[in-house]
């Protein structure tokens, strides 16, 4: 009886388990473990150098254009090379604007606020990847028409 038990419950165990395998989407996809898969081709990166539209007013810009090497480290910072005030007029950059030089508590500094010093904690370059998860995002402007519409 005890051993009817135990194969009854590792037969269970077994197909529950494989069931499982067939449901769960892995980064591996269906590759078998002993296989190695094509990686997949890596998005390019937008260069287009055309400033794009901001979803909401306080949205920090997306990045035109290509970043890779710009360092920004304790002693420099690549961005600020071509972004601050003292730069714009031969770089033809947009200058950080003026929330980029305020503390927390709303003064001005003279300088780019240390809280704005690694510019991607909030601006970040765009891809051609292919979105993966749905996006129903609605612009204010949109949402204000379909209220007057109605
Ligand atoms: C060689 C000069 C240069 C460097 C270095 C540089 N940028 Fe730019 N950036 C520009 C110019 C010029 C533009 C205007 C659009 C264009 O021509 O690409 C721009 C546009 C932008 C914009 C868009 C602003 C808007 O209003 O839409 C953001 C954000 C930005 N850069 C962030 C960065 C960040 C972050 C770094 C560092 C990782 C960086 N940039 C490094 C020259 C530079
Ligand atoms: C904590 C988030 C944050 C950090 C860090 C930050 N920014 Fe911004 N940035 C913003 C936001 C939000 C805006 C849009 C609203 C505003 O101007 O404050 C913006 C706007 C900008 C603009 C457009 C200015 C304009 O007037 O059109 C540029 C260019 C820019 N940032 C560059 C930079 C650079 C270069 C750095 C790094 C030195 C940096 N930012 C760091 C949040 C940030």
């Amino acid at each position: 009886m005890k051993r009817l038990i135990i194969t009854t419950l590792v037969m269970a165990f077994t197909v529950s388990w494989v069931q499982a395998q067939e449901n769960i989407a892995t980064l591996r996809g269906d590759t078998n473990l002993n296989q190695q898969a094509t990686p997949p081709v890596m998005p390019k990166v937008d260069n287009e150098d055309i400033k794009r539209k901001r979803n909401y007013p306080m949205q920090p810009p997306t990045i035109p254009h290509k970043i890779d090497n710009y360092q920004v480290d304790l002693k420099s910072n690549k961005c600020l090379s071509c972004h601050s005030r003292k730069r714009t007029e031969e770089s033809r950059a947009p200058m950080i604007s003026v929330t980029h030089y305020m503390d927390r508590d709303g003064n001005f500094l003279a300088d780019v606020s240390p809280r704005r010093y690694f510019c991607s904690q909030c601006h970040v370059i765009q891809t051609d990847a292919k979105p993966m998860v749905g996006n129903e995002f609605i612009d204010i402007d949109d949402l204000l028409n379909v209220e007057q519409d109605q």
